[in-house]
């Protein structure tokens, strides 16, 4: 681990993003409005020198999240912080000064580049916007060398006047992260960064933004499905399932013991040799059905209670009618998980049961995959 002040940068509190739906003649005629829950109720906090992963599937809500953090969205509800204040701008010259702070690097390089600007057009305009460019010409080109040499690509002089197609896929996600790095930030909202680019630059990528993290202190939010890059790259991992965050603490924990049903089927299905043991014992002892093989829900009518139910190989009653609070797991701490299983109640039933079933005669089988410990997070 990194040393880091652990100073809380960016937080999000009751994030909350639905998105109308065009109605239809039947709307209409019904009289009614419907929306995506694209995001609801997202908490998280954004550290000073620290990497958050924020995982899930695809239509999960991570870029609505990265885009309600950079204020490009405005929210449905909920608060964000810039160290403490609550922040909300609407462009102009507030957005400006917001993202001056908070940068956002995007999934495809190619897309956000301007193909007619050289690579010295996108960064001086960055630079110039941030008021970072300095008063001469001989201080903007010593910010430009500065910015492509942080960002390893060196000599600058062979890349300052290329034009974007002229470089790699690596190295236009370099460059796009050096744009960023011109407003001289303090949270970078990655977005599936390196999900664009050929697997064997993608650790260079990785490492290049472990090493921002580490000079600059910047707090990065790192967006990915593949959990296993969040374990490899990131501090603090947050799952994120329908528009709701299912399960969140440090990395080694979230992806070596996974809590919530949700997340231990993205390991099921996404398989690193070294995590995975217990849990493909664990699988193996399911039907493929009850392993939550089927599709996410609707987000215009999303199941009640926990959206994970109608997958969920352990729903139980409670689990259709009744939303999950943030749950503590076990004893590693932070970790926590939105899901009935760690209530303190069910927890105390399931021990009882288990001693019952132990103690009869014959008995072998411990219900091994039952909850640790269960107690409600603050
Ligand atoms: N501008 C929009 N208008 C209406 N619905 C939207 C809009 N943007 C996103 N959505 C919906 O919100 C949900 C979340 O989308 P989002 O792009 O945040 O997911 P994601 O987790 O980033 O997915 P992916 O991994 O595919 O990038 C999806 O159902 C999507 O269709
Ligand atoms: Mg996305």
């Amino acid at each position: 681990m990194t040393p880091s002040d652990d100073t809380a940068v960016l937080s999000a509190d009751g994030l909350t993003k639905h998105f109308p739906v065009r109605r239809g003649l039947a709307d209409l005629l019904a009289r009614r409005s419907r929306v995506v829950h694209a995001v609801d109720d997202v908490t998280l906090t954004l550290r000073r020198g620290r990497v958050t992963a924020l995982v899930g599937e695809s239509g999960s809500g991570k870029s609505t999240v990265a885009r309600l953090l950079s204020q490009l969205y405005p929210r449905t509800s909920g608060e964000i912080r810039l160290h403490g204040s609550v922040s909300t701008v609407r462009g102009g010259r507030a957005f400006r000064a917001y993202a001056r702070q908070v940068q956002m690097i995007f999934q495809d390089p190619f897309a956000s580049l301007n193909p007619v600007h050289t690579i010295r057009y996108h960064l001086t305009r960055s630079l110039r916007i941030h008021g970072n460019g300095g008063r001469t010409k001989a201080e903007l080109e010593a910010a430009l060398h500065a910015l492509l040499t942080r960002v390893h690509l060196t000599p600058p002089e062979r890349y300052l006047d290329k034009f974007p197609h002229e470089l790699s896929g690596g190295q236009r996600q370099r460059v796009a992260i050096a744009r960023a790095l011109g407003a001289n930030p303090e949270v970078l909202l990655a977005d599936e960064p390196v999900s664009m680019l050929d697997v064997s630059i993608r650790l260079g990528v990785l490492n290049l933004l472990r090493d921002l993290k580490e000079r600059l202190h910047l707090a990065i939010l790192y967006i990915t499905h593949d959990i296993a890059s969040a374990r490899y790259f990131a501090d603090e991992t947050l799952v994120m399932y329908a528009g709701r965050m299912v399960e969140g603490g440090d990395s080694e924990t979230v992806t070596q013991r996974p809590a919530h049903p949700y997340t231990r089927l993205l390991i099921e299905s996404a398989p690193d040799p070294d995590t995975i043991q217990g849990s493909a014992r664990e699988a193996a002892a399911h039907t493929p059905e009850d392993r939550g093989g089927g599709e996410p829900p609707s987000l215009i009518a999303p199941p009640a209670g926990c959206r994970f139910h109608p997958r969920c190989p352990a729903a139980m009653a409670r689990c259709t009618a009744e939303l999950p609070p943030r749950l503590t797991v076990g004893d590693a701490d932070g970790h926590w998980a939105a899901c009935w299983l760690y209530d303190p109640a069910t927890v105390a039933s399931s021990r009882a049961e288990s001693r019952a079933e132990s103690s009869r005669p014959g008995a072998t089988r411990a219900a091994a995959s039952r909850p640790a410990v269960g107690k409600v997070a603050s």
